[in-house]
């Protein structure tokens, strides 16, 4: 359970640097940290200096909240994430999107890099995330539920939130960028799914998967931050083609594709 005395430790050492509100928060998927650099008169706070976040493990990773502008909108950027795999408690891993909504936070993107479990995507595609699967049998709501952040039984029907869906369509669709839409799948890893968990994945009515994103989701959508998802395929998943996954190659794609969601991403923000 997140704390109040907590959140607000940690929003007012992140007010103590900035000057107006965050309204639009984003997290970066993997390749995406730049752009977090493409913000204008940008503060840049490490994680380990914010009271109660978790202290990151990953060195070479920036780790860090970037706030700063696109045009008029008053943006809060996490480079770099906390994944539940890496042995985070998902209170650790969510505590960031609590601290956001105090800040002022009323719209999330949410970006990440998956695999792709629908055989008619291709690795470089970009998708809207329409709805999730948890597969993890596990949640960032259990234990007992502070209701001063929302409520105990929370709705799930619109997690990603379908205004904010039309609009990256729209965007998309005026850059003529390729965007599926589709269910994501959160897979607690670190180990990718074997070739038979892929397909029972497939059955589930998955269209890709990954290991991140729905723990963030879920807190945002109880918190009431309108939440939307967008997902870079950056292989398929594994039993789909006849070769091992690798970490290089989804590296690879990400970097491949990062200039076309850079720019997906600033223009939602504008819109
Ligand atoms: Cl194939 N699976 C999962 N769980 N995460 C991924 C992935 C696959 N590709 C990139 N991230």
């Amino acid at each position: 359970m997140h704390h109040i005395h907590e959140i607000t430790e940690a929003q007012q050492y992140i007010e103590s640097f900035i000057t107006n509100k965050p309204r639009v928060g984003i997290i970066l998927g993997s390749g995406l940290g730049p752009f977090a650099d493409t913000l204008q008169n940008a503060v840049r706070i490490p994680y380990d200096n914010i009271p109660h976040f978790a202290k990151s493990a990953a060195v070479g990773h920036a780790n860090e909240l970037v706030i700063g502008t696109i045009g008029e909108q008053q943006v809060l950027a996490m480079k770099g994430r906390f994944h539940y795999y890496e042995g985070f408690t998902l209170d650790q891993v969510t505590f960031p999107v609590r601290v956001m909504k105090a800040l002022g936070v009323e719209k999330l993107i949410i970006t990440n890099a998956c695999g792709a479990v629908n055989t008619e995507f291709n690795p470089g595609d970009l998708m809207l995330i329409t709805d999730h699967i948890n597969l993890t049998a596990t949640n960032p709501l259990m234990g007992p539920n502070n209701d001063a952040l929302g409520v105990r039984f929370l709705d799930v029907s619109e997690v990603y939130n379908k205004n904010l869906r039309a609009i990256v369509k729209d965007v998309a669709a005026t850059h003529g960028v390729t965007l599926r839409e589709g269910v994501y799948a959160w897979w607690i890893g670190p180990t990718y799914e074997t070739p038979a968990e892929v397909r029972m994945i497939r059955m589930f009515g998955a269209d890709a998967v990954g290991m991140s994103t729905v723990p963030e989701a879920l807190i945002a959508h109880h918190s009431g931050i309108e939440t939307v998802g967008i997902s870079c395929l950056t292989n398929m998943a594994c039993g789909i083609l006849d070769q091992p996954l690798s970490h290089d190659e989804v590296i690879e794609t990400a970097e491949r594709v990062k200039a076309t969601f850079l720019k997906l991403v600033t223009d939602v923000i504008t819109r």
